[in-house]
């Protein structure tokens, strides 16, 4: 009864003209038809979509669709939505339909982000192609592995920790302690735990103990096949002068050969390779101390211009 998988993402843009450029020129994703004007679709697998970009009054990250291996498992963790006191709203067939699912449930976490719950994701039988030539993002044979993983920052950490596990069924991967103040003797560090689903991705979903941003959401990431693929996007980031966030690096706890851009939803994708697969039945919680075993340098914050 245990969340499957990161099944989608749901976006809001000023500018989806913008949008339609950084997904196609820069991430490689290709477009997919769309139900709606004001709504754009991107594939990156056999799924109709992984990313919904909807046309709004904000530049934000909306909330993830987190998918459920049956209907018993979907509608089990809708009564522990609500039993957990969580607002739980049951979608209508034509709203699970434009979702091309099965069925849908909206709720909310106690930090207050957003989130959906679904089952019976339709395929999509055409063959996916990269606009701009990635040879295959990383979601697993059947898409199993899900996008990739959403990061999400709340002060109230404990209780929003303990909901993913308790309600939604997620289990802890690693559970680090980040000093980003530089670690001195005044330097608490920063509470981290990254919480994977029921599949082999490291992790889906993150949360650290951070005030909530702006835009919504931390970052998200996405995984492709090939160093190959993850050097011709950081050419094509550089070439379209997308905002880079942070430089190349290597992660300690899952590995992730990845760099970070800056979406025009002003929050970051995390653009990877090489993440580390898991057993979730077997792995037991690792505590990780340094975030990166090489590079990741971040930006100056555009403040500081
Ligand atoms: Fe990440």
């Amino acid at each position: 009864m245990k969340v499957k998988s990161l099944g989608y993402v749901v976006i809001e843009t000023r500018d989806l003209a913008s949008w339609s450029r950084f997904a196609t020129e820069t991430l490689g994703l290709m477009p997919a038809p769309s139900p709606h004007e004001d709504v754009l679709l991107f594939r990156m697998d056999d799924r109709p979509f992984r990313f919904w970009i909807q046309r709004g009054e904000r530049d934000a990250f909306v909330r993830p669709g987190w998918e459920f291996a049956t209907e018993e498992a979907f509608r089990a963790a809708v009564e522990r939505l609500g039993a957990a006191g969580r607002p739980v709203e049951l979608g209508t067939a034509a709203e699970a339909k434009a979702r091309q699912v099965a069925a849908i449930a909206r709720s909310s976490d106690p930090a207050g982000y957003e989130l959906e719950i679904y089952h019976g994701r339709f395929l999509d039988y055409a063959p996916f192609q990269s606009p701009s030539g990635v040879s295959r993002f990383v979601t697993g044979e059947a898409g199993e592995l899900g996008l990739g993983h959403v990061v999400l920052a709340a002060l109230n950490f404990d209780d929003v920790h303990a909901f993913y596990k308790d309600v939604l069924g997620f289990g802890d991967t690693d559970l680090g302690r980040f000093f980003l103040a530089g670690g001195g003797a005044d330097d608490p560090g920063v509470g981290f735990a990254f919480l994977h689903a029921q599949n082999a991705r490291h992790h889906s979903l993150a949360l650290g103990q951070l005030p909530p941003n702006e835009s919504r959401l931390v970052h998200m990431m996405v995984e492709v096949a090939s160093v190959d693929d993850v050097g011709r996007a950081l050419e094509r980031a550089q070439k379209n002068e997308v905002r880079i966030s942070s430089t190349l690096g290597r992660h300690v706890n899952d590995k992730m050969l990845s760099f970070y851009i800056r979406s025009p939803s002003g929050f970051d994708i995390e653009y990877g390779c090489h993440g580390l697969q898991i057993d979730p039945a077997t792995w037991v919680t690792t505590t990780s101390l340094p975030v990166s075993d090489w590079g990741h340098v971040w930006a100056r914050p555009e403040s500081e211009g």
